[in-house]
């Protein structure tokens, strides 16, 4: 067996192979790895098969539908996951064969009502059904404490104590336990009635994730999340250094037009001299006139710097080939004391 456990922050995912056909499946990729799964696979010489989320994750941004997409093949969720991206659907007890590796699908709601457990061999893949001393929260969208207490004490409590268990998060640099060492020693586990598990998992009180409604909104509906299009607008803009800009505004000779994307109040308030304001809520509807000659050569600035990319990644998409960013924003500019200009 090919195995690879990859940790990105508090998150875990899996790069399951089989060593004698050389096929693979990723576990719960995230798109902070997407390279890394492509460059491990690679460097193992195996081909990946499959990808798979054991549920809907509300805390970070699958990588699922890229992953998949990228490499042609199908995206594996629990039936009841409502992602239109998921071609390839587990009812509970099915299995799916990678390579010689067999994956058998445990349906083990509670954390969501899509979440499942992956069993293969001596291992078993538990999502945020059951982490390292914790159990997954209930608190979230389509969250249920009784069902998880069912999926934890009559479903995956009962498999093999010997069973390593490998969970979607891990927030301390831990690997794995087993489901003997979770029944001994997880805290939340020690609450065995129904009751007392359910008052306990509806009291922990926990804040939301971070990045609650992006995640829930890109995982579920397979669209792109803000920095997916900021960093898909940069791969295609070259970008100005703000020291450049400040040379040229000190010669009080820019050679180029630069461009201020911001709303109107924030421009009249401050702007760098001999900027050009065109908001970029206006920008496809007025820029025939404003900018008259795609051959120019543009610098497009916005209070943070990301704004701008955008802008210039659609000018460059309506032939402006010279248009570029400030690496930098407005804010950063009066920040460092540079001169500016005030209506
Ligand atoms: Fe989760």
């Amino acid at each position: 067996m090919i195995f690879e456990q990859i940790a990105s922050g508090g998150c875990q995912s899996y790069l399951l192979g089989c060593a004698d056909s050389h096929a693979a499946i990723v576990i719960d990729p995230n798109q902070l790895q997407t390279d890394y799964y492509l460059g491990l696979a690679a460097r193992d010489s195996i081909r990946i098969r499959y990808v798979l989320d054991t549920h809907t994750h509300a805390d970070h941004f699958s990588a699922a539908k890229e992953l998949g997409r990228a490499l042609g093949v199908p995206v594996v969720t629990h039936r009841l996951s409502p992602a239109p991206y998921a071609d390839f659907r587990l009812a509970d007890g099915e299995i799916l064969k990678v390579g010689n590796l067999r994956l058998k699908a445990l349906h083990t709601p509670g954390h969501t009502k899509d979440s499942m457990c992956v069993v293969m061999e001596d291992r078993v893949f538990t999502g945020d059904t059951l982490l390292i001393g914790a159990t997954g929260r209930t608190d979230l969208p389509t969250g249920d404490p009784d069902a998880l207490y069912d999926s934890l004490f009559n479903t995956l409590l009962k498999l093999d104590p010997a069973l390593k268990v490998y969970p979607a998060h891990d927030y301390k640099g831990r690997s794995h336990s087993t489901i003997g060492d979770e029944i001994a020693t997880n805290p939340r586990l020690q609450k065995r009635e129904r009751a007392e598990f359910i008052d306990m998992m509806t009291h922990l009180n926990l804040a939301a994730p971070t990045h609650l409604t992006e995640a829930l909104r890109t995982n579920m509906s397979g669209g792109r999340t803000i920095a997916q299009l900021l960093s898909d607008a940069a791969a295609h803009v070259p970008f100005v250094a703000m020291g450049e800009l400040a040379e040229r505004v000190k010669k009080n000779d820019l050679g180029l037009v630069l461009l201020d994307v911001r709303e109107k109040d924030a421009f009249a308030a401050g702007h760098i001299p001999g900027a050009q304001h065109l908001p970029r809520g206006q920008l496809e509807l007025r820029v025939n006139k404003e900018l008259p000659d795609p051959t120019q050569r543009i610098l497009v600035c916005c209070e943070f710097g990301q704004i701008s990319t955008l802008a210039a990644a659609t000018l460059r998409e309506l032939g402006y080939g010279q248009a570029a960013a400030l690496d930098g924003g407005v804010k950063a500019w009066r920040d460092s004391g540079l001169p500016v200009n005030a209506l």
